[in-house]
């Protein structure tokens, strides 16, 4: 990915995947997040050379989007108990089929755990559908022997270095609880071993928006780590981390390049094995960041000195990544009147917060960005918000959580009912 960034230009957008924007929003209210299917459709295709991709639904566990994927092929990651249950209620088997394929790869897991702890939900939801577990902790290996005898299991490894789009994203290193530590891996083998589990995976996955340099030296880092574990590995996993374009002038990763190098460390244990190894790859960002959309309507429209703001209905309640990590959004207006002048606006929510600003840089800074002239009434759109938007919304001040849609070709639907004021209070007692 480029990181050279000509200046931005100003963005108008009246459509999404073919939808007008104020239909969308007549028709739904706002805050509103909309999903282009098509879009994920084409991010599951641009993987086809992995033998297992794996969607980390982390980034958007809609069932809608479940289900798309799921017909797409793509396995799923889950790491909850509600992560598992949402697989189940989108259509994924709990059970692998027993056969080899037809290529000769080991059988794939539908549905796979990976954490670094099981709370006591998630171990009775895996041992409940004897799912398999992807172990980033050395303790959960007693833990499952306990309540699931002979079952095999993934080493999700911490090979010593990581790297993220930002430093709560990465997760590998000794600034990072995720994993098992790579040196440890001859102690947590014979732990397995004592404890009767087979050790058949192997997985690593060194940070979240990274770049393919940095995920470059992790084949290399597996490679190694496999030999340690030997023969009885039949799957090996790239984990997720694959980047998607969200400044201007940034580009889409080179993923042949990337599946290459995979492959071929894949083929040098092949032969040493003597046998198959499955391939799999684990995004999340990737399949859903481009189809996403934030609608938003401007409420108020004001000047702070010598610096405007455009205050949209939407907050960090509804997108947290720029409060929390200062992301970068592309964002575009849907204007009802045509406008020609353009001008610098810092944009925010509604929330009773200061950081409740979606055109701020790390550290919290406010920042603007060129905009067509924008009036209350008027549609902001933020983009690229599919992946790690809804998931992260919550409900401070007392906001309910926006709906979501899907549009399909000429259709659009409802996937997730906005929420009521009476869901606010469900569940509380005066
Ligand atoms: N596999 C594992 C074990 C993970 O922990 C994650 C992400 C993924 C796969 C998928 O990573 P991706 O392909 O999406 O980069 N909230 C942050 C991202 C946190 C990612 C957490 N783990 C954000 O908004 O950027």
């Amino acid at each position: 990915m480029t990181t050279a960034q000509p200046p931005e230009k100003p963005r108008l957008r009246t459509t999404i995947a073919g939808a007008r924007v104020a239909d969308l929003a007549d028709t739904y209210g706002t805050p509103l997040y909309v999903y282009d299917a098509e879009m994920i459709r084409q991010r599951c295709r641009d993987l086809a050379a992995w033998d297992t991709v794996r969607f980390a639904q982390k980034a958007c566990s809609n069932l809608a989007v479940l289900s798309l994927v799921r017909s797409e092929g793509v396995m799923v990651d889950a790491v909850s108990a509600g992560e598992i249950h949402r697989a189940m209620a989108a259509g994924y088997p709990a059970h692998d089929a027993n056969q080899p394929g037809p290529d000769g790869l080991p059988p794939v897991h539908p549905i796979v755990y990976t954490a670094d702890i099981f709370d006591r939900d998630s171990l009775d939801a895996v041992v409940k559908h004897g799912l398999h577990v992807n172990c980033g902790s050395a303790d959960m290996i007693e833990q499952l022997a306990e309540r699931l005898p002979g079952a095999s299991i993934t080493l999700r490894v911490n090979p010593g270095f990581g790297h993220g789009h930002s430093q709560k994203t990465n997760t590998g290193g000794e600034g990072s609880k995720h994993g098992i530590w790579h040196e440890d891996i001859p102690d947590v083998l014979r732990r397995a071993e004592w404890s009767g589990l087979q050790v058949s995976g192997l997985h690593m996955h060194i940070g979240s928006g990274t770049d393919l340099a940095h995920l470059a030296e992790v084949a290399e880092a597996l490679e190694r780590v496999a030999i340690e574990v030997g023969r009885s590995l039949t799957t090996i996993s790239a984990g997720g981390g694959l980047p998607v374009p969200y400044k201007p002038g940034e580009v889409h990763a080179d993923l042949s390049g990337y599946f290459t190098l995979w492959d071929a460390a894949r083929k040098r244990l092949e032969d040493r094995f003597g046998h198959r190894l499955r391939l799999e790859i684990e995004p999340g960002r990737y399949l859903t960041a481009e189809s996403g959309f934030l609608i938003t309507e401007v409420r108020a429209v004001k000047r702070q000195g010598s610096r405007k703001y455009l205050l949209v209905d939407a907050g960090f309640n509804t997108l947290a990544r720029p409060v929390l990590y200062g992301s970068y959004h592309p964002m575009s207006l849907c204007p009802k009147d045509a406008v020609e002048v353009v001008e610098d606006v810092a944009i925010g929510g509604p929330l009773c917060e200061s950081g409740d600003i979606f055109t701020q840089i790390d550290g919290g800074f406010v920042a603007t960005r060129p905009l067509p002239m924008a009036a209350v009434g008027d549609l902001l759109v933020i983009e690229i918000a599919g992946a790690y938007g809804f998931v992260m919304a919550s409900n401070y001040n007392s906001k309910p959580l926006p709906a979501e849609v899907l549009v399909d070709g000429e259709k659009h639907r409802l996937v997730r009912a906005r929420q009521t004021p009476d869901d606010l209070i469900r569940g509380e007692r005066v």
